[in-house]
């Protein structure tokens, strides 16, 4: 078992079976700077507490910086043999400075405490990149509202017809949980900046290491105050990845829209050539796959979030081998985020809005009927006999297969004699929406408040 980072204890070598089933360089050497740099730290650890020479040190950290560069262009990878980053990390460096020097390097820490540190490090990292990917999203939203302040829309609800919305509020319905999400991965940043690097196996170091000389070596505000905490829980990975189901549902949410709105049948919107795709047998074909891919990829986001709380409960104190589980999930939840979200930011930045086909269709579906009753309320009826009232309209108008607008004085008066014919003056969509005033509605100068706001709260996070 030469090389390995155990063994002395054991008379025979693992099985070959025992290997293939342990071994996880494949996807944990993705952690391999993240390793370098937990080295780095922890010799300066080990210097400041006398377990190294200042020259022994600079050695040890020339040494590092040598597998890191060898790491990045490729001339250092995992062999077959390797466990996993960690022991193959360290034959690298013993092959750089020697085994006695580089021998002393695991003094103090243990796989344990250095993996649950390492997947903090990587999720941090990843999380900025996660969040400037959002904001985009974000801008590309907000920028189809600023190009469409008025256009009006037919707003649903059951997906029928309810009332007439301005494209913008609803587009801008769009980007308020993605703005939550990104104040989610805020959130979470602060919860997770904790080094657990120190805490060794789980019970914590006997040499008189700083921990918070690590922690701020690395970049995390401050270390676990408890070891056996530290290195065995995953709730900081746990919640990474709802974040990224979350922000995955919140986007298919969105794409399960354009899908609907790209449909010749509604015909709201145009996408981009180049963020369509095409049939191999259907010439016609002009497909919205990103906005599909953005829906299935969702799926794929829940199943790690839950196969990841599958593998954590249940597991008793401190650390079990199971928690190497923990990153493929996780690893691939960050992926397919940081895949789907620039081509999702892309698609929503160049789609095309009939906005004329959506102002015919928003009074459609006697979409006006509630202002018919609110107009009924101005005018002191209660609104339980206006709601009647509009009601028995919307059925004398449906059953001559004409709109509310078409009416005429004689059908509103056969109707009720509450209804004058003033009330034509609220059977236009625009007075519909200018109408809603009120906090969060959609009137065009809410909804350009509204805006405002939604900018400011993104630019906070
Ligand atoms: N590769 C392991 C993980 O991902 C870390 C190694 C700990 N191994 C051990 N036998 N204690 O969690």
């Amino acid at each position: 078992n030469e090389g390995a980072l155990w063994g002395a204890r054991f008379a025979s070598g693992p099985s070959p079976e025992l290997v293939e089933l342990s071994r996880s360089t494949h996807f944990d050497w993705i952690l391999a700077p993240y390793d370098i740099a937990g080295s780095h730290a922890h010799a300066t650890a080990l210097e400041a507490a006398g377990y190294l020479e200042a020259d022994e040190a600079r050695r040890m950290h020339d040494g590092l910086d040598a597998v890191a560069r060898k790491v990045a262009d490729g001339t250092i990878v995992a062999q077959l043999t390797d466990e996993d980053v960690h022991g193959a990390l360290e034959q690298a460096l013993i092959a750089e400075v020697g085994g006695e020097l580089g021998g002393r390097l695991r003094a103090g820490r243990s796989r344990n405490d250095q993996i649950a540190t390492l997947v903090r490090m990587y999720l941090l990292d990843h999380s900025r990149t996660i969040a400037r990917d959002l904001l985009r999203v974000i801008d590309a939203i907000v920028a189809q509202a600023e190009a469409h302040p008025e256009a009006i829309m037919p707003g649903r609800t059951h997906l029928q017809s309810a009332q007439p919305v301005l494209l913008a509020h609803h587009l801008q319905a769009h980007a308020w949980p993605l703005v939550r999400d990104l104040e989610r991965l805020r959130d979470w940043s602060a919860r997770a900046s904790v080094s657990p690097y120190g805490g060794g196996a789980l019970a914590g170091s006997s040499l008189g290491l700083d921990p918070t000389l690590v922690a701020r070596e690395l970049g995390l505000a401050a270390p676990a105050e408890n070891s056996i905490d530290g290195t065995s829980a995953r709730d900081v990975v746990a919640e990474f990845a709802y974040i990224a189901a979350q922000i995955g549902i919140d986007i298919s949410r969105f794409a399960e829209d354009v899908i609907i709105w790209n449909t010749r049948e509604f015909g709201f919107v145009t996408l981009d050539d180049a963020f369509s795709t095409g049939s191999s047998i259907m010439p016609q074909k002009k497909n919205p796959d990103i906005a599909e891919l953005a829906r299935g990829k969702s799926g794929r986001l829940i199943g790690n979030l839950s196969g990841l709380l599958a593998t954590l409960k249940g597991l008793p104190l401190a650390y079990n081998r199971d928690l190497q589980e923990d990153k493929e999930p996780v690893f691939d939840s960050v992926t397919t985020l940081e895949v789907l979200l620039p081509a999702f930011a892309g698609m929503v930045a160049t789609m095309r809005f009939d906005t004329a086909r959506m102002s015919v269709l928003a009074p459609e579906g006697f979409s006006l009927a509630t202002d018919v009753a609110d107009w009924l309320v101005r005018r002191g009826v209660p609104f339980r006999d206006a709601h009647e009232v509009s009601g028995a309209l919307v059925q004398a108008c449906e059953s001559r297969g004409i709109g509310l607008e078409d009416a005429s004085d004689e059908l509103f008066a056969a109707v009720s004699p509450l209804l004058e014919p003033a009330v034509r003056d609220v059977l236009a969509i625009e007075g519909s929406v200018a109408s809603r005033a009120g906090v969060g509605g959609t009137a065009p100068v809410r909804v350009a408040e509204q805006r405002a706001a939604l900018v400011a709260r993104a630019q906070e996070v």
